[in-house]
């Protein structure tokens, strides 16, 4: 009971050994998933795994494209071959599971169904028993397996490393106090031998990569992976717990998620795929042309930064003075929209309380007359709920609070769950809260406003059902960086092939002053200016953030790049990576001939050729090539950048030399006869 891809490389097969389903999957030929069981332990009854034979399979082929609403790439080609496998407990209750099998190109998933049946009615997993035997010991990028949180720095080690490794790393808590607090790192332990995926690996020849995730998580537990303590190369499906224990309920009929395993021949087709969004159901947002992608800045590095506060307690950020200008800054720089923390009261209370009130303002902002003013300047109000974890507080203010929100015309909305989910016990990751933040996107969907999710659950491709999901967290962000160990410059060149895997990232890049010594002489950022910028193409949003403070960007020529770069692309292409170490990544605007490169390295300087072979050929292109310079170094001369301007074709090549911590970035804008004047050959 096999089923192959559309290409005839992959396969991923099911057998019944002794009664107990077990799948292998096979790339040309080659063993990748050795056979591995399946089934479930439960609560409310006998194991769900043994004693089945095959009642029915069918099969089906499936060639279709979709048009996202927003995305890295216009169109989306959706083709696979299916099995349906029917099974039935052959003694007993004859209780009946139905296996789901895809092979697409570029990778195979499974998933369970509990089709409805008289013998089981009410489900209570206990465990899931899905494992992956890999068959070789590859490379590994991986976060450990935190309930609550995926702000982690990726580890790269041997696969079999992870079941020892994973018990002590250091961990960066949330700032302590919301107000005038001190920063604090603190320690914590995260389940040991178990990661988080989405997780990548590459093979010992470095042919192949793949990358271990799921998809369409609905009304389940998220996966994590527990390395097996016999065959360190084998990993174990676990689920997050509720507070008692069970790791799903539900009533029958039911379905898990897809567990998935992406299949490449190079890192940068893993970030190409678009695997997960198709193993999802088409949008349920008939009219969805109140979605827009935007570029946004805000009143928010600030507060990290100890310059402003949320609060009372120091300097309030948040005034309608301060967002007005925010908003003529974005107005004059092509900015879509501002974001805006601390508006509303409860922040004296944040991590020791949280009374947040979702609809009252703090006095000094005014949120109808900041709608309106950025309303006559085509700049949005981009509202902010921080829940501090306290989800039923927040619950109760829901409706109201999106529906104040609509009212004004506030078009977006932040949420946050920095905190310890209440009541006590409940994971962010867990069943719970996955039906919670799916609870909050329909909510704002009724309400047409887009959502930012921070201490999100982990992507598993839900934008193409709710486009108005458009981008999370779920990463150790630029917040760490003001006032935590700072992320290392490798960070963001592994992103890309790991978290970045489950969809669109809020890293919020773009920070100009990467010393913010006034208010925090400890800290700062680990990378060049360049880079800042580059990671805007590289790290994918489409609610992309220039984080730093307006001032900050005032009167500096790079906010030239900034005003340009768009949210929204027709199509994107890695041209060349290796995972933590370098990459370029080039996309071409929505609607437009206009393209943006963004190339990055990690702490190592490096000169990479960066071939312009997708441009059209027989136009000529202005390049804008914002770069570091010979003397720039993300430890001591961060700032130092130049700009290149010249013509190119599709035969040329640009040349990026990266400083260590370093980027580029590039601008190439169709010439026009002026152009042609006015500039020579890129120099
Ligand atoms: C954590 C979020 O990641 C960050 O962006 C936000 O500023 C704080 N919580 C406060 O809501
Ligand atoms: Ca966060």
């Amino acid at each position: 009971m096999i089923v192959t891809s559309p290409d005839s490389t992959l396969t991923i097969g099911v057998e019944l050994r002794d009664g107990r389903p077990h799948y292998h999957v096979e790339a040309d030929g080659e063993s990748l998933v050795a056979p591995s069981p399946l089934g479930f332990e439960l609560n409310n009854g006998p194991p769900l795994r043994d004693g089945f034979e095959v009642v029915e399979t069918t099969q089906r082929t499936v060639e279709a494209s979709w048009t996202p609403v927003w995305g890295t790439q216009d169109t989306v080609r959706n083709h696979f071959a299916e099995r349906t496998i029917r099974l039935r407990e052959a003694n007993g209750p004859e209780r009946r599971l139905t296996l789901v099998l895809r092979a697409y190109d570029d990778g195979v998933a499974f998933r369970y169904r509990w089709p409805e049946q008289p013998n089981l009615d009410t489900l209570r997993i206990a465990s899931e028993d899905t494992q992956f035997r890999l068959t070789a010991d590859h490379t590994a990028w991986w976060i450990p397996d935190d309930h609550d949180n995926y702000e982690w720095v990726y580890r790269e080690t041997p696969l079999s490393a992870i079941r020892d490794s994973a018990a002590a790393i250091s961990y960066n808590s949330y700032l302590e106090e919301a107000d005038g607090g001190a920063p604090d790192t603190s320690e914590k332990e995260a389940a040991p031998g178990t990661v988080n995926p989405p997780l990548t690996l590459r093979s010992p020849d470095e042919s192949r990569y793949l990358a271990l995730h799921e998809a369409a998580l609905t009304d389940y537990s998220s996966m994590t992976l527990r390395a097996d303590s016999e065959t360190a190369t084998t990993l174990h499906t676990t689920l997050v717990p509720w507070p008692d224990g069970v790791k799903v309920k539900a009533s029958v009929p039911h379905q898990t998620p897809w567990r998935v395993i992406q299949v490449a021949d190079r890192p940068g087709a893993l970030v190409e795929s678009h695997l997960l969004q198709n193993l999802n159901e088409p949008s349920k947002i008939e009219d969805p042309s109140w979605i827009e992608p935007m570029t946004y800045v805000g009143i928010w590095w600030g507060m990290h930064i100890d310059k402003y506060s949320w609060g009372r307690k120091g300097t309030h950020g948040a005034t309608t003075e301060r967002t007005k200008r925010y908003m003529d800054f974005a107005a004059q720089h092509d900015i879509d929209g501002v974001l805006v923390e601390g508006w509303n009261t409860g922040w004296e209370t944040w991590l020791g309380g949280d009374e947040f009130d979702f609809t009252e303002s703090y006095p000094d902002f005014d949120l109808q007359e900041i709608v309106d003013y950025g309303e006559e300047k085509g700049v949005a109000l981009i509202g902010h709920h921080e829940t501090g974890g306290d989800v039923p507080a927040y619950e109760q203010q829901m409706d109201e609070a999106f529906a104040l929100y609509d009212s004004v015309g506030v078009p977006a909305i932040k949420t946050g769950y920095a905190g310890p989910i209440r009541p006590e016990g409940v994971h962010h990751h867990g069943q719970q809260m996955v039906n919670h933040y799916r609870r909050v996107v329909k909510t704002a969907a009724e309400h047409e406003i887009v959502l930012d999710v921070h201490e999100p659950v982990m992507g598993t491709g839900i934008e193409r059902t709710w486009p108005n999901m458009m981008t999370r967290e779920g990463v150790r962000g630029m917040e760490y960086n003001a006032w935590a160990e700072p992320n290392p410059p490798s960070h963001t060149v592994t992103l890309p092939f790991t978290r970045m895997l489950a969809g669109p990232l809020d890293y919020t890049p773009g920070v100009f002053n990467l010393t913010p010594e006034e208010t925090m002489p400890d800290h700062r950022v680990l990378t060049t200016l360049s880079k800042q910028l580059a990671n805007m193409v590289v790290l994918y949003s489409p609610l992309q953030m220039a984080a730093d403070l307006v001032e900050n960007y005032e009167g500096h020529d790079a906010v030239e790049f900034i005003e340009r770069v768009p949210a929204d692309w027709a199509e994107s292409h890695v041209l060349q990576a290796r995972i933590g170490e370098y990459t370029t990544i080039a996309r071409r605007k929505k609607n437009s001939n206009e393209w943006y490169v963004g190339t990055t390295t990690n702490a190592e300087a490096r000169t990479l050729n960066v071939p312009l072979g997708f441009l059209d050929a027989g136009q000529a292109y202005v390049a804008h090539v914002f770069e570091d310079t010979p003397d720039t170094d993300y430890e001591d001369t961060p700032h130092a950048y130049r700009v290149r301007r010249g013509l190119v074709t599709h035969e040329d090549v640009i040349e990026a030399n990266l400083a260590r911590g370093g980027g580029q970035a590039v601008i190439l804008k169709p010439a026009t006869e002026q152009d042609r004047q006015r500039h020579e050959g890129l120099e």
